[in-house]
Formats: structure tokens, sequence, C-alpha cells
């Protein structure tokens, strides 16, 4: 179909899983790779859909009848879109949409939220409708939670719609402020490298649920307005119920991880532009001007907290799976900086900070791995910091 193009992305998270519903802090990034929307409007008030992922024939829906519950599968996340977006007061006009993507689904990359706001950006510029894109975000994640039925939180449609290329973005889900910081691994010859584990999970499932429901028991038992709101680790310990006592811990020790890497970056890259360190993270811009084991010096430390990171999400939060556990023992056994899985977890992928030089024996020592243990080798993405969603063509 020929018509305009809009791209949304997928995204990386540094930092900070689970936290998002929780109003913590979130450190994702934007990736090269996503979801294309090409559309045409219609005058029939009907959406058509089409995925050449899904080689069916199209969903046809009108928009005067759009309801939770119909249709489902795929289609769901750009009907949802319509629906929210008319929800919230704006006269979305009838659309055919054609969508293509190269992200994998389930892989804890972001794919439903790159859907559904490549598909927003075309819906409000098909419509002639202007929506903020902090808006937008949260009538995407209205789509997912009312529409498609699954209770996530909102850093997903936050980073495909308001990151920055060469930056990581600091979302406080509490307050939605929004700080980027520099991230530019390549710079000091590092790679991002991310690895699908073939495992896929589904948000809709009842774990993702369940662990929201512990983080509300635990901020109810601890009398607190959320648990990104404590900064205190000690504050878990008050929780008499073992379980608990882990997710607090987690929630606020992982917040706690994304505002260190956040002041790491901000840090380095002041420094590599002669100035003093900032306190906090501050934009800065320009790229990162060191190279070699200098410049390499915040990834050896961010590698660490991304491995912890893991750890607490194994041990504390109960959300990995035993291909993650084994991709990240095997990317740090074979040089990487650190790894951690990324996304709502029980499937999806890691993300491992490696050595320009050491890349190959890490994904060697991944697919060596995976493959005695007779499970499908991990397919690779390069993970290149890259910009939020946009009109392509
Ligand atoms: C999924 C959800 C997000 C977030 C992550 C875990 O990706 O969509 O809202 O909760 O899991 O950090």
């Amino acid at each position: 179909m020929s018509g305009c193009a809009w791209f949304a992305p997928g995204r990386a998270n540094l930092m900070g899983e689970h936290t998002d519903y929780n109003e913590g802090l979130v450190l994702p990034f934007a990736l090269a790779q996503g979801v294309t929307a090409t559309a045409v409007a219609r005058s029939d008030r009907l959406l058509v859909l089409r995925s050449k992922q899904v080689p069916d024939e199209p969903v046809t829906v009108s928009l005067d009848s759009l309801a939770p519950g119909s249709p489902t599968g795929w289609a769901a996340y750009p009907a949802g879109v319509a629906w929210a977006l008319r929800d919230a007061g704006y006269d979305v006009a009838g659309a055919s949409i054609d969508i293509d993507s190269n992200l994998p689904v389930g892989a804890g990359v972001g794919s439903s939220a790159a859907l559904e706001c490549s598909v927003a950006l075309a819906l409000c510029a098909l419509s002639g409708i202007w929506v903020p894109r902090r808006s937008l975000a949260a009538i995407a994640k209205r789509a997912e939670n009312e529409f498609v039925g699954a209770p996530t939180g909102i850093i997903d449609q936050s980073a495909t719609l308001l990151c920055r290329a060469g930056h990581a973005m600091l979302l406080d889900c509490g307050t939605l402020s929004v700080t980027h910081v520099p991230f530019r691994p390549s710079a000091a010859d590092v790679v991002t490298l991310i690895a699908d584990t073939r495992v896929t999970h589904a948000l809709v499932s009842g774990e993702y649920s369940q662990r929201r429901a512990e983080c509300e028991a635990a901020t109810r038992e601890l009398g607190v307005a959320s648990l990104g709101a404590v900064t205190d680790i000690a504050v878990a310990d008050r929780l008499a119920d073992p379980v608990l006592r882990r997710r607090a811990r987690h929630v606020i020790s992982d917040s706690a991880r994304a505002r260190a890497i956040a002041s790491a970056l901000a840090g380095s890259s002041a420094a590599a532009h002669g100035r003093p360190p900032a306190a906090g993270p501050a934009p800065a811009s320009g790229p990162a001007a060191a190279h070699g084991p200098a410049a390499a010096e915040p990834y050896r430390f961010i590698g660490q907290l991304l491995t912890e990171g893991h750890l607490s999400l194994r041990d504390d939060f109960e959300v990995s799976w035993p291909e993650a556990d084994v991709a990240v023992n095997e990317a740090i056994g074979a040089g990487a900086y650190g790894a951690k899985m990324i996304g709502g977890g029980f499937g999806g992928s890691i993300l491992a900070l490696v050595p320009a030089n050491r890349l190959p024996a890490v994904r060697a020592a991944l697919t060596e791995a995976f493959t005695r243990r007779s499970w499908s080798p991990p397919e690779f993405l390069d993970a290149v910091p890259s910009a939020a969603a946009r009109q392509i063509a």
C-alpha cells in the first residue's frame, strides 16, 4: 500500500524493571528496530488492519462499535489505540493501516508499545489531531491496559515516544519528569547486545498481575504513597511477609540503581567534555570525546549494576527464567561487563554490556551454552540508542 508511514522503535531498559507501575525510576533507551505503520485515510469510518507478520485476512472494524474484547489478538493493539483516542475526546477518522515490524514479539523489547504508538501517530496525523507526546503515551497505555487487558506500566510507551538518539531516558514514573542522559557506548568501544532467549512471554498472563498485586500489598502494609517513593532500602525490612519484603527490596533497589547509572552516564559525559561531573543526571550533548580504557571505565561500573539488577530480578522479584540466567552467566564469563534480563520477565531477552573485542566470544558462548542444553540458540540484536517515533515517509 502506498501512503504515509510512521515508525515507532522498540526499547531496551538499562535499569528499573517493574518499577514503572510502582511510580519509581526507569532508564530505557529506544532501539533502531521497531514497527512501521503505513496508512491512508478512509471516509467510511472503518479501520482496516493488516500485518506483514500475520498474513491472514485483514481485520476490519467499525470505529463506532469499538469496545474492549473485540477484536482480540494483534489487532486489539491498533484498534485499542483508536478506541482510547476516541474515549479521550479525539475525532478519529477511518484508515487502512499496514503494519510491518523488525522487532521480535514477546521478547521484552517493547513491541506492543511500538505497535500502539506507530498506529497512534498515524491515526493522529490522518485525522488532523495533535496530541502532546506524553498524553499520547498515556492514551496508548490505556489501550493496552483496558482494551487488550495487559496491566502494564508507562515505560514502553514513554520510551518509544520520548527517547533521543545517543541517550538513555531517566523517567520518574511518579512525576513523569524526564531527564535525557548521554549514552553512547560505541564511543568507548562498548557494545550493547540484546540476546533474545526465544522463550516468549505474555503480559496478559497471571504472573505480571500477581507481581503488581504483591507490590500493592507491600505499599499498603508500609503505609507509603508508592514503593517508588521509598529511597531507604531498610524500609522493606518492616514488612513481615518475606515475599512482600523481597518484592519491595527489588523495587527500591532497582530505582536506586537506575539513578546511579544515570548519574554515572551524566558524569562521564561531563568529564569527557572537561566539565566537573554533575551531581545528578543533567542534560548534556555532543559525542563523548575519550576513547580507550578510560572511556570504558563507567561501563565497568554500569555493567556491575546491570548484573546486580539481574540478581535482584532473579532472587527478590522472581521473574527471571532459566535461559536468562544462563545467558547472563555465560555473557559475563565470556567478558561482558555485566548483563540483565529486560522487560516483564518469564521469557524474553537479556541485555549485556560488552567490550567490542569480546563480542564474538560472548555470542559464541551463549550459542554454545544454549545448544548444549538443546535450547533454540538465542537471536542477537545490536541495541543502538536511537531516536523516538517519527514519520518516515
Ligand atoms: C513490561 C511492561 C512494562 C514494565 C516492564 C517491567 O515491559 O510493559 O510496563 O512493567 O514489563 O519493567
